[in-house]
């Protein structure tokens, strides 16, 4: 497939956190395969230096980096590390982010609140942070945030993440207000259910039964308007569409790859 000029991103630099797996790994590639140089971060690092082992073996420029998003002062030093290194950012996306085991709001313990919160939004905050410092100074660049369909469809059990998720379409809009004269735009993604490690342990725990797994695929495809689950590549090309001047007049959006299951 070749890509129109405004999906293209020749000569941008992108930072993707939680590049090692899942949506944040195939979004790191089909960057680098849109002609960004990315940087792929991951609190698993190994995870991360095998993401940008597999783009730097298609030809593109990949850095990996060990992260871990709720660190401000980490995220702030992998920033400048990208800047120095490439040169400038022009995509930041902040993808990181956990499940928790399920437990109603009266059930949920503070460790568990405080974990979730300081990765899946506290982590978004200080990836928002650190691109807005550069790229309002740069006066460009586009921030892409991962919120999640639980924002518009409260589930019993995910309390944390879907508090979390909220706060980082806020933030989103917020941000993209604040950076909108700077040339800079900033917009989310909610997907629906994609199959990946985090909702395969969510849905059957580590290592989880694959018949587990197969049944509830099925039913979550069922439910799903369109027929089928979501693959990490359709909320990539999200992403894509949102990092790239194809999208350049949305700011404060929140794009929903979900098949359809809500329509907010
Ligand atoms: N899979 C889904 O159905 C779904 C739906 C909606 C939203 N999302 C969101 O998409 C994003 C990616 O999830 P996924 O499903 O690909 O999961 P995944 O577990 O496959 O990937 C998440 C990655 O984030 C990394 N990570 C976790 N904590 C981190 C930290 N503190 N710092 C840096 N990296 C960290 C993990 O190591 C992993 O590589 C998450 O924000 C998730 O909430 C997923």
């Amino acid at each position: 497939m070749t890509l129109p000029e405004a999906f293209g991103l020749d000569g941008r630099v992108a930072v993707v956190t939680g590049a090692g797996s899942g949506i944040g790994r195939a979004t790191a590639r089909l960057l680098a395969q849109s002609g960004a140089a990315v940087v792929c971060a991951d609190v698993d690092g190994a995870s991360a230096e095998a993401a940008a082992a597999e783009i730097g073996s298609g030809g593109a420029t990949a850095l990996g980096a060990e992260l871990d998003v709720s660190d401000g002062a980490a995220v702030d030093a992998l920033v400048a590390r990208a800047v120095e290194e490439l040169g400038r950012l022009d995509v930041m996306a902040n993808i990181a982010g956990i499940m928790h085991e399920a437990a109603s709001v009266a059930d949920t313990d503070e460790a568990t609140l405080d974990r979730v919160l300081a990765v899946n939004l506290k982590g978004v905050f200080f990836g928002c942070q650190a691109a807005a410092r550069v790229m309002r100074d740069q006066g460009s660049g586009s921030i892409v945030n991962m919120a999640s369909g639980a924002i518009d469809v409260p589930t019993a059990g995910i309390v944390c993440y879907a508090i979390a998720k909220a706060g980082v379409a806020q933030l989103t809009k917020t941000l993209a207000v604040e950076l909108a004269g700077n040339g800079v735009r900033v917009n989310a993604v909610a997907p629906g259910l994609v199959m990946t490690p985090m909702l395969a342990r969510f849905i059957a725990g580590p290592g989880g039964d694959p018949a587990t797994l197969q049944a509830a695929s099925e039913q979550m495809a069922r439910m799903t308007p369109l027929g089928r689950m979501g693959e990490p590549e359709d909320i990539a090309h999200a992403v894509l569409y949102l990092a790239s001047d194809a999208s350049s007049f949305l700011t404060g959006q929140i794009v929903r790859p979900n098949g359809g299951v809500s329509m907010p």
